[in-house]
């Protein structure tokens, strides 16, 4: 992943500097910790891409469902619980990945927030399965007891078994050790993968939460663990030069500190969409407290160009933009010979990566001349290695900007608020 920190983020070497000198007792902390294998403290999440024994146990069960029958998977969860495995998905599309062991790819769908209709398109899926093999479902909730996961989880447990009668054994609990979730499954002997205690929804991508359905989704997991490895390695150096999660921390908090409370996470590749709303929840939940918080927001290149641009290069100056590319897999050109000569004649015998590029490219330089900040980000390939690494960069550099900040980062005190509040509300 190749980055640019400096050249147009309108912050200086003494600023860079002065906020790594701030951080290094974080950063040797989390030196200390990524070594071990207690999953005690807060920031237990970097021990996941290390931890051999929960890989092991999760290719065990994904193995034991992992066939060429398998059509679909759902997974039901929220927040935490669904946003990287579908930020994951959604960037390695199945033709792109490689077909799993013993199978083809299941196709995953993602039951979230309560809709009828969502679940009617999902059910209605689901009923053409000849049986029930050719499906999976898999409840995710850490804490075991989020209204709409619960409500979501019943209401197809109930609607399948007019179709396919009891379909009890169709389904895999991933859930904290010993939450009620945990023991109601196990007591009627359905399969449970564990989420660390320490471990938050929104740090848990590379728990059971991310590498169960992924790897039935045919996703390479290991390589995407690797890529996380190096992160955690690269991001708890002390280089400047190399540690992205570091620069990245510092750029965004500099910029705060100068009034650009608005943190635009810019993809030039739709299908990363999702890893931007799976960032926007880590930042949000993260360092949204006390008062403070980053307002971050997810834009599409170049389709926002089209609905955004003014505002962005002509209304407050009050946004940190990332811009972040990634290659286009596959070649589609636009012909020499133009049906229509006399529009856009640059186009012709150009790639729609090469225009991509252009445009790209082009709103950089915009950004830079108008002398508002921007960092850059460029996936080098899109792949599951690449992923990992980007992935885990960000919860680090969610962790240093904290540290920054001087926020909690593991606690979401006011997302427990409105939870209690629903649960009273339905109780009556
Ligand atoms: O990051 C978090 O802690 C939250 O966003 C949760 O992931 C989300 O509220 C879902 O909670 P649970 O996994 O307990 O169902």
């Amino acid at each position: 992943m190749k980055c640019d920190f400096r050249s147009a983020s309108l912050v200086s070497d003494t600023e860079f500097k002065s906020s790594a000198l701030l951080l290094e007792p974080f950063r040797k902390l989390l030196v200390k910790q990524f070594t071990e294998t207690d999953y005690v403290h807060k920031e237990a999440s970097i021990q996941l891409p290390f931890d051999e024994k929960m890989m092991v146990r999760v290719q065990k069960l994904a193995k034991t469902y992992s066939s060429k029958t398998l059509k679909y998977l759902v997974v039901i969860g929220i927040g935490g619980s669904n946003l990287g495995t579908q930020a994951i998905s959604e960037a390695l599309p199945p033709p792109l990945t490689p077909p799993r062991a013993g199978g083809g790819s299941a196709q995953i769908l993602y039951l979230d927030t309560v809709s009828t209709h969502t679940f009617n398109n999902i059910f209605t899926i689901l009923k053409t399965c000849k049986s029930k093999e050719e499906f999976l479902l898999v409840s995710i909730s850490k804490s075991g007891g989020t209204t709409e996961t619960t409500a979501n989880t019943e209401a197809l447990l109930s609607a399948l078994k007019k179709p396919f009668r009891n379909v009890l054994d169709r389904l895999v609990v991933i859930t904290g050790k010993d939450s009620k979730f945990w023991n109601a499954a196990t007591s009627q002997n359905i399969p449970c993968l564990e989420i660390p205690e320490m471990v938050g929804g929104r740090y848990s991508v590379f728990s059971a939460v991310g590498l169960f359905p992924l790897a039935l989704a045919g996703v390479d997991i290991k390589k995407l663990l690797a890529g996380a490895k190096e992160a955690v390695q690269d991001g708890t150096n002390q280089s400047l030069k190399t540690n992205i999660a570091l620069s990245s921390a510092i750029t965004s908090s500099v910029s705060y500190t100068k009034g650009h409370t608005i943190h635009n996470s810019f993809f030039f590749a739709p299908e990363l969409e999702s890893l931007g709303k799976w960032y926007r929840q880590l930042m949000a939940e993260s360092l949204g407290k006390d008062g403070k918080g980053l307002m971050p927001i997810v834009s599409i290149g170049s389709t926002d160009m089209h609905s955004m641009a003014q505002l962005y290069y002509g209304g407050a100056n009050n946004a940190i933009t990332n811009v972040i590319t990634a290659p286009i897999k596959g070649s589609v050109k636009v012909p020499k010979k133009l049906a229509f000569p006399g529009l856009v004649e640059t186009i012709g015998g150009k790639s729609l990566e090469d225009i991509m590029n252009a445009i790209s490219e082009g709103t950089k330089t915009a950004y830079k001349k108008l002398k508002r900040p921007i960092v850059t980000f460029e996936f080098e390939k899109l792949d599951a290695y690449e992923l990992g690494y980007y992935l885990q960069t960000r919860m680090i550099e969610i962790m240093y900007l904290a540290k920054l900040m001087d926020v909690d980062a593991f606690d979401q005190p006011m997302v427990e608020a409105y939870k209690k509040e629903t649960k009273i509300l339905l109780r009556k």
